[in-house]
């Protein structure tokens, strides 16, 4: 959850690491902090708050070293204080370390280091690995030259239980950087006479597009001109440098007030990104090249499992109604939080699909590797390329949506939808969708960017709507079918940026205890489409009106709707179903955008939150 920067090279390190860090504040916000060897001590400032708090004491710091690590810290043990933000320098001033994730055995480790006559200025896991590193390095006083901090790190992580990236410097060595992973993402940056690391692609691409992904149990070893790769309880190992094929560009908020508003104008384009060349060339089907699965594989799964997280969750949901609707196969949606511990019979022949934008989230990630051990072939859905999901999986999709930086899911949650809309097709005509219904499956897909361009345009007259209701602390959400898995999307959407109560049902729920919410001070935001579900959905809508509740109906365009049922309406285009859940999704975010800022809430950073949850 937090940010990671390390710098080694000719440039002053301060500055570049400040601006990592601004780029992963949205990884976590509540404290941040930089460090440089300075001779005899290492110069750090750290400070509470945004990383523009820590620009400002650091320009009274003199951080004048061509070799520093800097941090941005979403709080696991110790509240939110100075002294618990990284970097954090061990009590014999030798060492300095910055660490994401969680040391599960940190209180053995501690009381070890006390007896030692370690000293601690912080509540946090974090200091006792910095002290214990500094315990080992004492030890190693023996190794030669460029050994010794990565001999002390290596030592020091054969005695830790949980997860970790760190960066550590030692002040006998100023312009070395060892790094080590295991749980958490660290990324090494390959520069032309300097190298970086970080916990995230974005930090490091205004620099290189050069990069090596870490994998658990590997420490590397940084300097300017050199990189070396080993494992935890081996020697050396070869590194994979690969390229990323975004720029620093696709990471900046351009004419944009926020990122969120950036991504989600963004998702007529993201979608053209995510089906570009999935298509058969007799268009009637979907094709997708990372599967790892013959057709004839695919052909015998009786049954599918769908884990993920929050958004990616929801996008599950929809995923399922899909492929029981167009392919005729079951599927199941669990929590990854959930199945990891749940134990739950399964069907032998079951594929399991990993649905995740990071590729980060530790109980998906969890999950995925129980689903393994069990011995059953998993696949992912991720956008991140080369992130530790996508690296563990046997197979999956690539989102290329580019990065996206908002904390709240948006142009990612739309990208899924397709995905999952696609692997309904795909399933389907394995087995008795028909050429034409696929054929015109295709084409209601490719057409996807032009309708969400044009509920994009309503823009204006969902941000007046949005004016009205800013002011209320409750919303229901409140859809069918594939619907509801949006409704329950758009409440977590408002709720998470705009700190108001809001809850999604499946719409003929709302009479079985939600009702009782009802009154003129909360608000039913209805999704309304033709077909069977209109006149249901009309007398839900009845139900909310009778008791003085108003209503905001997204409804599908044709519709005639009782008078006065609606108190604001929103028209979206009628289409297809494997394409409604994405059409519809877009007026719910613009809502809570639009809400969350009328509430002069930070939508990029929401309280609490932070964009990949890499501790449990
Ligand atoms: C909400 C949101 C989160 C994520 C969840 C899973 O807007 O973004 O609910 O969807 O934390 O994240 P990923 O998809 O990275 O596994």
């Amino acid at each position: 959850m937090c940010g990671i920067v390390g710098y080694t090279g000719k440039q002053k390190a301060a500055p570049l690491i400040l601006e990592g860090l601004k780029r992963l504040e949205y990884r976590g916000y509540d404290s941040a902090g930089v460090a440089v060897p300075a001779g005899d001590h290492f110069n750090v400032a750290k400070k509470t708050g945004r990383v523009a708090n820590l620009e400002t004491i650091a320009a009274r710091h003199k951080l004048l070293g061509h070799c520093g690590i800097g941090h941005t810290r979403w709080a696991t043990h110790g509240g939110v204080t100075d002294a618990n933000a990284h970097p954090h320098v061990s009590s014999d001033g030798k060492i300095a370390l910055i660490h994401n994730g969680v040391i599960e055995n940190f209180t053995s480790v501690k009381k070890f280091l006390l007896e030692k006559g370690f000293t601690f200025q912080s509540e946090t896991d974090t200091e006792a690995l910095c002290n214990l590193v500094a315990y080992h390095y004492a030890k190693e006083a023996m190794v030669e030259g460029d050994s010794r901090l990565l001999e002390s790190v290596r030592k020091t992580l054969r005695h830790i239980e949980g997860t970790y990236g760190i960066v550590v410097l030692s002040l006998d060595m100023p312009d070395e950087l060892v790094c080590a992973r295991k749980g958490s993402p660290l990324i090494l940056g390959i520069g032309d006479g300097e190298n970086l690391v970080a916990s995230d692609v974005s930090a490091l691409v205004s620099r290189t597009q050069n990069v090596v992904y870490l994998k658990d149990g590997e420490l590397a070893r940084l300097t300017p001109d050199s990189f070396s790769l080993s494992t935890i309880n081996e020697g050396e190992i070869e590194a994979v440098i690969d390229t990323v094929t975004w720029s620093i560009t696709d990471a900046e908020m351009g004419a944009y007030a926020h990122f969120m508003e950036k991504e989600i104008f963004e998702q007529p384009l993201a979608l053209e990104n995510t089906m570009r060349g999935r298509f058969s060339e007799d268009g009637s089907t979907a094709l997708f090249g990372g599967l790892n699965l013959s057709a004839a594989e695919f052909r015998q799964i009786d049954r599918f499992m769908f884990c993920a997280c929050g958004t990616a969750w929801h996008a599950c949901l929809v995923t399922e109604h899909l492929i029981e609707r167009f392919a005729r196969v079951p599927v199941e949606v669990d929590y990854a939080s959930e199945f990891r511990y749940r134990n739950a019979p399964l069907h032998p022949n079951t594929l399991f699909f990993f649905m995740s934008q990071s590729g980060e989230t530790i109980d998906t990630l969890a999950a995925l590797r129980e689903a393994k051990r069990k011995g059953f072939r998993v696949l992912a859905v991720n956008n991140v390329v080369g992130s530790t999901i996508a690296r563990e999986t046997d197979g999956g999709i690539y989102q290329h949506v580019g990065p996206e930086i908002g904390v709240a899911s948006t142009k990612a949650f739309t990208s899924q939808l397709l995905i999952g809309a696609m692997m309904a097709l795909y399933i389907g005509r394995m087995r008795d969708m028909s050429f034409s219904d696929g054929a015109a499956y295709v084409a209601a897909l490719k057409g996807a960017p032009d309708l969400v361009r044009t509920v994009l345009q309503q823009a204006p007259h969902i941000r007046k709507i949005a004016e009205r209701f800013s002011t209320y602390t409750d919303m229901l959400f409140l859809g069918r079918l594939s619907l509801f898995p949006i409704a329950l999307e758009g409440a977590l959407k408002l709720k998470e940026i705009s700190y108001l109560h809001a809850e999604g049902y499946p719409a003929a729920e709302m009479k079985h205890g939600p009702i009782a919410l009802i009154s003129e001070r909360c608000p039913s935001v209805f999704f309304v489409t033709k077909g069977e579900m209109f006149p249901k959905v009309v007398s839900s809508m009845q139900e909310v009106k009778a008791r003085k509740g108003l209503i905001i109906a997204i409804c599908t365009e044709g519709l005639e709707l009782p008078d006065g049922l609606a108190d604001e309406l929103i028209v979206i285009p009628d289409c297809h179903e494997a394409v409604l859940p994405i059409v519809a999704t877009i007026p719910v975010q613009l809502l809570s955008y639009y809400i969350a800022v009328n509430r002069g809430c930070d939508v990029d950073k929401p309280r609490n939150l932070a964009k990949s949850v890499t501790v449990e």
